[in-house]
């Protein structure tokens, strides 16, 4: 039987609707049926688009990424993300809390290390009292019912600007895993709900979660950046953590993944769920929504995906200038994600996503 003929019947067209064998591969499929057939009338009216919509983008789908800074300002703009703002502790706290009352589930944190803190072992990474942690035990003392994310990865922490240790100009492997475990322990301390390793070393999830579990932190969970690109999309974010000035002209491609390639994120995927992960990430979203479906498909999994910085800023600069209607193009840009198997999704613009839905 041809290959038409059993995808028509997939699609749910009757065996009547089918075309004889040999002939022309579309027919049945589709175009030979009009004018009885006529997709349009299910998009002619609001109500019948509504009945027929196969994908809603919800605010109980969105994590607000946020930057948390120490001493100056309350709040100090993020000149590449246009409405993004590093916040003190104090207007972190007021900010997390005005989201969770638009009922946005979760924040991921995100530190704003001073110069003076970094270092080549990265040592402030697991100071129980550093900003990252101080900020996590502010949010979970005012605002107990929104989930705190955090990042486990030492680039905030490294003079060098690195995710890992370096030596000799390469990135250790196991020695970042044992300092990275260390950082994960000190989040845990602090309240952290969810630790989400970004770093792509191998192995680390799993010893991440032995760590936990042999601190008796069962309960914390894990979100694995299984497929994490090395990507120039991150440009934004790392003006806005400062470590842009630290990695220089360096790269991250020996650790994070090649653009070209979407069998290793199924791989990176695989690895991850059989370390333990509770939860697996694509990132970035737009330029990887294949690598989301096949994802999704691959493993049933809770599958997130973060909508990075560069593509905030591309979909805000074009907005700027008129030549995007932003809103429109955002909230696009998020359900596609949806349409691609996100369970959730990070974006900067979860808040104005959220008003928006709030809004109807
Ligand atoms: C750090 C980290 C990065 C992002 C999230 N965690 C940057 C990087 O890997 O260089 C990027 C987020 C964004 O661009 O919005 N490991």
């Amino acid at each position: 039987m041809s290959r038409t003929v059993s995808r028509g019947r997939r699609l749910g067209l009757r065996p009547a609707d089918e075309v004889a064998p040999g002939q022309a591969a579309t027919a049945g499929a589709g175009h030979g049926q009009y004018p009885r057939v006529r997709p349009r009338r299910n998009r002619a009216d609001p109500w019948v688009r509504a009945l027929v919509a196969e994908n809603r983008l919800a605010v109980e789908d969105l994590i607000w990424p946020v930057f948390v800074q120490q001493g100056g300002r309350a709040r100090e703009a993020v000149p590449s993300m246009p409405g993004v703002e590093r916040l003190s502790i104090a207007a972190l706290v007021d900010a997390v809390g005005a989201a969770g009352e638009l009922g946005i589930p979760a924040v991921a944190l995100f530190p704003v290390v001073p110069p003076a803190l970094k270092s080549a072992a990265a040592d402030e990474a697991w100071n129980p009292d550093n900003l990252c942690n101080r900020a996590a035990r502010a949010l979970k003392a005012a605002v107990p019912g929104v989930g705190v994310i955090c990042d486990v990865a030492l680039d905030p922490y490294t003079s060098h600007g690195h995710d890992g240790l370096l030596r000799d100009g390469r990135i250790l492997n196991d020695e970042t895993v044992e300092v990275l475990c260390r950082q994960a322990l000190a989040q845990a301390a602090a309240g952290v709900d969810v630790i989400a390793p970004s770093d792509m070393m191998d192995g680390r999830v799993g010893r991440l979660r032995e760590a936990l579990d042999g601190a008796g932190r069962q309960d914390v969970r894990v979100l694995a950046y299984a497929a994490k690109y090395a990507s120039a999309f991150y440009g934004p974010f790392r003006d806005a953590v400062g470590s842009k000035a630290a990695l220089g002209r360096a790269d991250k491609r020996s650790y994070q993944m090649d653009p070209a390639n979407g069998d290793e994120a199924l791989r990176e995927c695989a690895l991850d769920i059989a370390e333990g992960a509770d939860m697996i990430m694509v990132k970035p979203g737009m330029p990887y929504l294949d690598v989301l479906r096949r994802v999704k498909d691959a493993f049933a999994m809770p599958t997130f995906v973060y909508q990075v910085s560069g593509e905030y800023a591309m979909l805000r600069a074009a907005a700027e200038r008129g030549w995007l209607d932003g809103e429109a193009a955002t909230m696009e840009s998020l359900l596609g994600f949806k349409r691609a198997g996100a369970d959730a999704i990070l974006t900067y613009a979860a808040v104005e996503a959220a008003r928006r839905l709030k809004a109807g």
